[in-house]
Parts: C-alpha cells; sequence; structure tokens
C-alpha cells in the first residue's frame, strides 16, 4: 500500500475552512449519516456556555434559555422554509413522532404505511399503538432487494383505511430520497397524514415544508445539522398543530418557561400554548439547543442549496468509482433520488468486514444492508473521495494489509 493510503491529504476543497473540522484533516471522515461533525467554532462556543452554566448557575440560564430555544427556531425555519412558530423543539425525532402517533391513535381496521428498511424512529411509534388498539402496520418489503423500491410500492399499499404514511425523507440504508410533495399528495388524496422523518436530509438538501405540503415533519440534529442529540426540530402544519392534545406534558406545556414566571404556576389546570409550541412540555437539553443554533446559523450561511450541489457532486464521484471497482450500488443514481448517502456492497466483503477494514485505514464510514455507507458533508472534498476509493481498492485487491 503506498504513502497516500495512510496519509489523508493536507491542502482541502470543501465548502469550509479545514481549520474548523480538524476530524477531516486526521481522517477520512464520511459519515455524516452517523454522526455529523460539529464545526469548532461552534463546539467552542458550547464549551464556553457550558463553563458558564458552571460558574453563573441560574444567572446565566435564564439570560440564556428562551433566546437559545428562539435561535434554534429561526434559523431552523430556515432550513425547513416556514415561519419559526410552526417549529417545536423536541428531545429527539422518535418522541416528536409519538408525540404524533399517540394523537392520531390508529384503531383496528386502519392502518399506517411504512418500509422494512426505514429507521425505527418513523416506525416503532406506530407499532407500540398497534400493539394496544389492533391497527394494522403494513411493511413495503425491500430488504431482499432495496433497489427495488418506488412511490408506486407504497401506493399499493395505501387505501382508504390508511390514517398515516410515514417515512424517512431519505432512508438511512439505502439513501433513497423520496418526492415528498408526490408521497403528500398521496396521502391526502384518501384522508392520510404525511408523517417524515428527515433527519437524514435536513441540513444537506433544501426543505419546503409548504410547498411539499408534508403535514409533519422531524429531524434529528446531530447527523446533517452538526450538532448534538437530546435535540430535534419539528413541524407540523398550523392547522393540526392547533388541533392536537399533547400526549406528553409538564412544566413548559403552558409556553412558558420558570424564568418567565417566576410567580410559580397554576397546577390546576394546563392551558396549552397555539399551535406546534405545545409539543414541548419539559425542561430540556439547552446545552444541545446551544450548539443546534450555532450549527445551523453556520450551515445556512453557506448555504443548503450550494451545500447540496457539493455533496451531489462528491456522491457522484463516489457511485461511479465504486461502480467501477466492481461494487453493487444500494443508492439510485439520480441526483433527485439520492442526498448524501450512497451504500454498496461489495463481493467477497460483508459490510461489516469492510468498514472496519476502511476503519484501519483512517476511512470513517458505517455498514448497512451487509454493504458500506459513505456519507460526505460540506468539510469533505474530492481528495477524500479519491481516497476512499483508492482503499477499497487495495483491500479489494489485497494490496493493503
Ligand atoms: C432516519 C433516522 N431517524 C432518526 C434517527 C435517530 O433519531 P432519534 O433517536 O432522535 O429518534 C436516525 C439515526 O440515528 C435516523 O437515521
Amino acid at each position: 500500500m503506498t504513502r497516500a493510503h495512510s496519509q489523508p491529504p493536507a491542502s482541502r476543497a470543501g465548502l469550509c475552512p479545514s481549520e474548523h473540522f480538524p476530524g477531516v484533516t486526521s481522517t477520512t471522515y464520511l459519515n455524516a449519516a452517523g454522526i455529523g461533525l460539529t464545526p469548532l467554532p461552534v463546539a467552542q462556543s458550547t464549551a464556553d456556555y457550558v463553563m458558564d452554566l458552571a460558574v453563573r448557575g441560574t444567572v446565566a440560564y435564564f439570560e440564556t434559555v428562551e433566546k437559545l430555544g428562539e435561535r434554534s427556531k429561526l434559523e431552523g425555519s430556515k432550513l425547513f422554509g416556514c415561519d419559526p412558530q410552526n417549529i417545536a423543539l423536541t428531545d429527539s425525532t422518535a418522541e416528536a413522532i409519538c408525540q404524533f402517533a399517540w394523537w392520531v391513535a390508529p384503531k383496528r381496521g386502519q392502518n399506517v404505511v411504512v418500509i422494512d428498511i426505514d429507521h425505527p424512529s418513523p416506525i416503532y411509534p406506530w407499532l407500540r399503538i398497534a400493539a394496544d388498539t389492533g391497527a394494522e402496520i403494513r411493511y413495503v418489503r425491500v430488504e431482499q432487494e432495496p433497489q427495488s423500491l418506488t412511490p408506486e410500492r407504497l401506493a399499493a399499499l395505501t387505501d382508504r383505511n390508511t390514517v398515516a404514511i410515514s417515512v424517512s425523507h431519505v432512508l438511512w440504508t439505502s439513501g433513497y430520497r423520496f418526492d415528498l410533495r408526490a408521497l403528500a399528495d398521496l396521502a391526502h388524496s384518501v384522508g392520510a397524514y404525511l408523517v417524515v422523518d428527515a433527519t437524514q436530509s435536513a441540513g444537506v438538501i433544501p426543505l419546503d415544508v409548504v410547498a411539499m405540503n408534508v403535514d409533519f415533519l422531524a429531524a434529528s440534529a446531530f447527523k446533517w445539522m452538526l450538532s448534538h442529540s437530546g435535540v430535534a426540530l419539528c413541524y407540523i402544519r398550523p392547522q393540526i398543530a392547533e388541533r392536537m392534545r399533547p400526549l406528553l406534558v409538564g412544566n413548559n406545556s403552558t409556553g412558558r418557561t420558570l424564568s418567565s414566571r417566576p410567580a410559580g404556576y397554576d397546577t390546576s389546570r394546563i392551558v396549552y400554548p397555539d399551535g406546534v409550541a405545545r409539543l414541548q412540555y419539559a425542561s430540556s437539553c439547552h446545552v444541545a439547543r446551544h450548539t443546534l443554533g450555532g450549527a445551523l446559523e453556520y450551515l445556512n450561511r453557506i448555504g443548503i442549496g450550494n451545500i447540496e450541489r457539493h455533496v451531489l457532486k462528491l456522491c457522484k464521484q463516489l457511485g461511479e468509482g465504486l461502480s467501477r471497482l466492481g461494487a453493487e450500488v444500494l443508492t439510485p443514481e439520480p441526483d433527485q433520488a439520492r442526498a448524501g448517502i450512497v451504500t454498496a456492497r461489495f463481493p467477497n466483503w460483508t459490510g461489516e468486514d469492510l468498514s472496519e477494514r476502511l476503519a484501519q485505514h483512517q476511512v470513517v464510514t458505517l455498514p448497512r444492508l451487509n454493504g458500506v455507507r459513505f456519507a460526505p458533508h460540506l468539510y469533505n472534498d474530492s481528495e477524500d473521495i479519491a481516497r476512499a476509493l483508492e482503499v477499497v481498492e487495495a483491500l479489494a485487491s489485497g494490496s493493503a494489509s
């Protein structure tokens, strides 16, 4: 194996200063679909905030807690294409979907359409309710042949008894990207909700929840949004949010935190705030929110459209290179059907083995669908892709140790 295999390139052409992401000069980091790297200035600012909390306690907390939520919603609204007041901050995507699903509460005789290779977050909440009510969870089954997924497969399972189509915008496994407007039309044609987990698209693909006409969309912050776990953004169509009775309630359910109501609470009743804010119910991880606001400002300054173009170019280079090396690429080829993920299987390798061998050569990926999932972001450049392909080739040919 040549020196190039163990030495990531010194000069870089990502969309941002390389000193903001030391992880991509010390390794070939292609795992934004697992955990995105936080820009160093944002991480430093959060570290300072943690220290401030440690030293000044409630004084620092009361000064910042409301502003942190507002900044994340404002920046999140640019990502989602909606008003900031139509976004709630929840602790996770699964929590947000649970809140919505328990409100919809499908009954026996009704069904929810999901995909077998999707993430548990848009599936388990419905499964849990179905265990109590006898509702049917209908699976589009593509595990044996992930490339066979099409919107028509969902349409074939959707009928008058469907109450929700619940899917990821971009699948964490194969990287398939749905046309959300078409799925919304499908769901609405039978009076169902379109519920979207955008964890693998928010931060890398421009979203426009209004034009896409989705009913519900939530995304966790720790991947393409370059933040931490413990916070997610959740949009619900305002006309629906107004009617929602939240499953989870707590000291924030009235829409005001203790910092703004020193006299305490009216514990005899709960008066919900307008709209989706009623999903925010208790003390949450404001440290994660600090990072989220900063990271979203960082991403929005660069522009999600620019990030999408950059990442799609890298994915094209990856897909073509992997095919040339004899891999079976499970991710669709057209730009509009993929985002930042390229998953590929290799003859004679399990996904786990190859991902582990890549890691030994400082190429960071994860195994998915018995292949390897590559996920470049704005901090990667074409040299990273060339290096990853070079290591794959050397491993496949047996010339790498
Ligand atoms: C599509 C998708 N949704 C959700 C999650 C996790 O989100 P949460 O734990 O916030 O529900 C992940 C990854 O962990 C994911 O890939």
